[in-house]
């Protein structure tokens, strides 16, 4: 009773009224390919999208008429090709991240190209290129059982990055270049940099935490 109307339709709107959320928890921490596969009882042998939480997109800067996963989702509805959104990083941040290897196409924010090889997390000087995997991903139903059969990979995890690999011998997948920025979470930094950016242009708390960080300049 002593909840706001207000509060309690800012918490109920983080839901769409169409959907609804199951948990499943992961119990041991076997790597992304090994959590997606405990959600297979839920999915069932459906294609799927895959939302890392820890990267946060902003759309703000970028005018988009579709968010980068729905774009993904149309483009895999029409053709029936996994997609797995990429950025570049700096060389230094490879090591990171999954990195997918384009045959020397070129992609910018919104383009896709075919990928040819993708690696988990390569050493600066075997990295394919400096396109990073960010998070999102629109897979095919064939991916459920190559990840049965995926081995441990980098870090001793089943990787969902291996799986993706075993499914290019067998179909197309394509790299869609994200529109828009990215912050990475999983980092402190990019954690603190994505609370910024996001309190700075809210429409309630943004002029005043935008006076406070400048207090802080002096
Ligand atoms: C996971 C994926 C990796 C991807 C990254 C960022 O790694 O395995 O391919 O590039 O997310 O989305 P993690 O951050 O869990 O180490």
């Amino acid at each position: 009773k002593r909840v706001t109307r207000e509060l309690l339709e800012d918490v109920q709107a983080i839901v769409p009224k169409d959907v609804t959320i199951m948990h499943v928890r992961q119990g041991v921490a076997n790597g992304l390919g090994h959590a997606i596969m405990c959600a297979h009882p839920v999915v069932g042998d459906n294609p799927f999208a895959v939302v890392l939480p820890d990267v946060i997109m902003d759309d703000a800067a970028s005018n988009l008429k579709k968010d980068n996963l729905a774009e993904m989702v149309s483009r895999f509805n029409t053709n029936r090709v996994s997609q797995v959104m990429v950025e570049e990083v700096p060389e230094e941040d490879v090591s990171k991240f999954g990195v997918v290897d384009l045959d020397g196409a070129k992609i910018t924010a919104g383009q896709s190209a075919k990928i040819h090889a993708t690696v988990e997390k390569p050493a600066k000087d075997e990295a394919p290129s400096n396109l990073a995997v960010v998070g999102r991903y629109v897979l095919s139903e064939k991916i459920w059982e190559l990840l049965e059969f995926t081995p441990p990979g980098a870090g001793g995890e089943v990787q969902l990055t291996d799986a993706i690999a075993s499914l290019m011998n067998l179909e197309q997948v394509d790299a869609y270049y994200m529109k828009g920025k990215s912050h990475d979470c999983g980092s402190k930094i990019g954690y603190m940099k994505a609370n910024v950016d996001f309190a700075l242009r809210h429409p309630e708390i943004g002029p005043a935490f935008k006076e406070y960080l400048a207090s802080k300049n002096g």
